[in-house]
């Protein structure tokens, strides 16, 4: 990381310190809201609630997008009062902003005292049997960016944060994953169509959606989603000693074989008609992403929350 991050990273935790009341200073958990998933912001309770616009926070990134940036939502979670920060919208690394400002709320949530957090995003599927809808917890991924060198730790180490080589092979906790599955079960979701899967996660820069090629390539190096977004979070996350929970949302199922009748340029050509119903088979959109997110948010509240209620039931 640059020098200075855990400065300009204690500065902002002292500005939202300044907007919050006392019964909500120290949040324990943080959630971060991927596209679609806003609607977690209604799992914790009406009062007392503070809501701070990204843009207002000192040092945080500048958004790329006209509107709203996202904001940061402290409250109160459940019969136990489990006091939250939920983080939604976050910043991309394909917009343009460094490693350490798509990681700098992450580390803000660790100064701020958070103990947990769970990362949430809409991810496309690559393992065919799951279905847009299904929800995959993360046991694992595969940080291609980080792998060459596009990496949060880069750099001089931030020893206030954690240590110059952090393990990542337990950055999944098994304990959280196990009350995930048990919570999936004590609300009954088991009994409907939408499954719950575990699967491994692969990180690309973006913004452009995988070719076939590059989904074949990512199913064979054992990925069963991928995202633009997440892995940073979590890198930053564990090296920061923050336990992680992380869910995907399957947005839409890669197809992953070539060549068929209507990429093949030897045959007879296929009807306008037959060529966009196959071409628009399998073709990541933003719309679709959105429409999956929309059905899905309510069941990955219920979940988040029954899973945090779990955690810190006396
Ligand atoms: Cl298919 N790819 C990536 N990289 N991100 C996505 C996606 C696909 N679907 C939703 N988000």
């Amino acid at each position: 990381a640059s020098p200075g991050v855990y400065q300009r990273a204690t500065e902002t935790t002292q500005y939202l310190r300044s907007k919050l009341p006392q019964n909500l200073q120290n949040p324990r958990v943080a959630i971060v809201c991927g596209s679609g998933l806003g609607g977690l912001a209604d799992t914790i309770e009406p009062e007392p609630k503070v809501e701070l616009e990204y843009g207002n926070i000192p040092n945080f990134p500048k958004s790329t997008v006209q509107g709203h940036a996202g904001k940061f939502i402290f409250g109160l979670m459940g019969a136990e009062e489990i006091p939250v920060a939920l983080l939604v919208g976050r910043a991309h690394f394909y917009e343009g902003h460094t490693m350490d400002l798509v990681t700098f709320a992450t580390r803000v949530c660790r100064i701020l005292g958070v103990e947990t957090i769970v990362v949430t995003n809409a991810a496309g599927g690559l393992n065919q049997d799951y279905s847009v809808g299904d929800i995959v917890c993360l046991n694992d991924h595969l940080n291609l960016a980080g792998l060459v060198g596009i990496h949060p730790l880069r750099g001089p180490n931030v020893e206030e944060f954690g240590v110059r080589f952090p393990p990542l092979s337990d950055a999944y906790d098994l304990d959280l994953r196990r009350r995930a599955h048990r919570a999936w079960k004590t609300l009954g979701l088991d009994k409907q169509k939408r499954r719950m899967h575990e699967g491994v996660y692969a990180f690309v820069a973006g913004p452009t959606y995988e070719t076939r090629a590059e989904c074949r390539m990512l199913r064979t190096l054992g990925a069963d989603v991928v995202g633009m977004s997440t892995v940073p979070e979590i890198v930053v996350a564990r090296h920061a000693g923050i336990r992680v929970l992380a869910f995907s949302l399957v947005t839409n199922i890669a197809v992953l074989e070539a060549g068929s009748r209507g990429d093949d340029p030897t045959v007879e050509a296929m009807s306008k008609v037959e060529l966009d119903a196959h071409l628009s088979q399998g073709r990541a959109n933003h719309e679709e992403v959105l429409e999956a997110g929309r059905e899905a948010a309510k069941d990955m509240q219920a979940l988040v929350k029954q899973i945090v209620s779990d955690f810190y039931a006396p």
